[in-house]
């Protein structure tokens, strides 16, 4: 089965449709949803039919316990503790793009990681922001451990800008020289922010995904870069959850054995089904 690790939390979407303005009220449209790049690929995962496991906390209230009992009911085995307030993240978009604030509440007051969760485990997803704070990240350092000793693959998210001011690009680096993951999956954004030039990989990653929106992704390993197209979507409703979508297509499908440019097209297929939906879902339910 997959692990994933990660923040659970409330995702706030803001439709602006005129500026804010400051010391005023502002109409918007909102949108309330789940959060956490760890919980949405295993809800992903689990409506595509896979086999998932999810280690994460929210706070102790009502809408970290509503979070962790949804991802439940979606056929997520959940390991799931509860500690003080639940994180938030509020995404506005409209006027002048999309921008973010982002609270990890509980999701990075992890203190301890039992061994067990990795019980049965084939494969583990874990995003960047698990190693950017502590004491999650140095909560993962047994479980890690473990990982290792079993030769369990890793899937390694990459860091968005909060996470990489706190983890650092060569910190990052060395991470994934350490890892050996199976692959890390960045977009091309995050690819450039690692420093790297536009084709090259991740020294100890086997592979190096590059996703670019709409553009065709990038599988790059030591000497060789392959290419895979993205068909085009045609009614798009909203993005949020799309790079987990991608994620969790992905790294199904390398659990299957596919090669890198299989799984990217399996990663497509899913993305394209949350590009059709609000928030991070297929809409379908196993
Ligand atoms: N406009 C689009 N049209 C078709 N497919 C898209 C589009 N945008 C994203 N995708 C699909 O989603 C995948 C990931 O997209 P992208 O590179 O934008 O990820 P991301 O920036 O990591 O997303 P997120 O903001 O969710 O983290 C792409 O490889 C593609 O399959
Ligand atoms: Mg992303």
């Amino acid at each position: 089965m997959l692990l994933t690790i990660g923040d659970l939390v409330e995702e706030i979407l803001i439709r602006l449709v005129s500026p804010p303005r400051r010391g005023a009220d502002t109409l918007v449209r909102s949108a309330r949803l789940r959060g956490g790049s760890g919980a949405n690929v295993a809800a992903l995962v689990a409506e595509g039919g896979g086999d998932v496991r999810f280690v994460g906390q929210t706070g102790d209230d009502t809408i970290g316990h509503v979070l962790a009992d949804d991802l439940r009911q979606r056929g997520v085995s959940t390991r799931v503790t509860h500690l003080g307030g639940t994180g938030v993240t509020i995404t506005t978009s409209g006027e002048g793009g999309r921008s973010r604030l982002v609270d990890r509440g509980a999701s990075s007051r992890v203190t301890l990681i039992d061994d067990d969760v990795l019980d049965d485990v084939s494969h583990v997803f874990l995003p960047a922001s698990v190693f950017a704070a502590d004491p999650l990240a140095s909560a993962m350092d047994s479980m890690l451990a473990i990982t290792r000793e079993r030769r369990l693959a890793i899937t390694l998210g990459a860091p968005g800008t909060a996470d990489l001011e706190e983890i650092g690009g060569p910190a990052f680096r060395e991470l994934v020289s350490t890892l050996e993951p199976d692959a890390v999956v960045l977009n091309r954004a995050e690819h450039l922010a690692l420093d790297c030039a536009p084709r090259e990989p991740l020294a100890g990653a086997r592979l190096t995904v590059v996703t670019a929106g709409p553009r065709p992704t990038l599988v790059l390993r030591e000497g060789s870069g392959e290419s895979v197209p993205v068909a085009p979507v045609p009614s798009i409703r909203d993005r949020t959850g799309v790079g987990d979508g991608f994620i969790a297509g992905f790294v199904m499908s390398r659990m299957t054995g596919a090669d890198g440019v299989a799984a990217s097209h399996a990663g497509h297929r899913v993305a394209a089904r949350v590009l059709g939906q609000l928030g991070p879902t297929t809409g379908r339910r196993s």
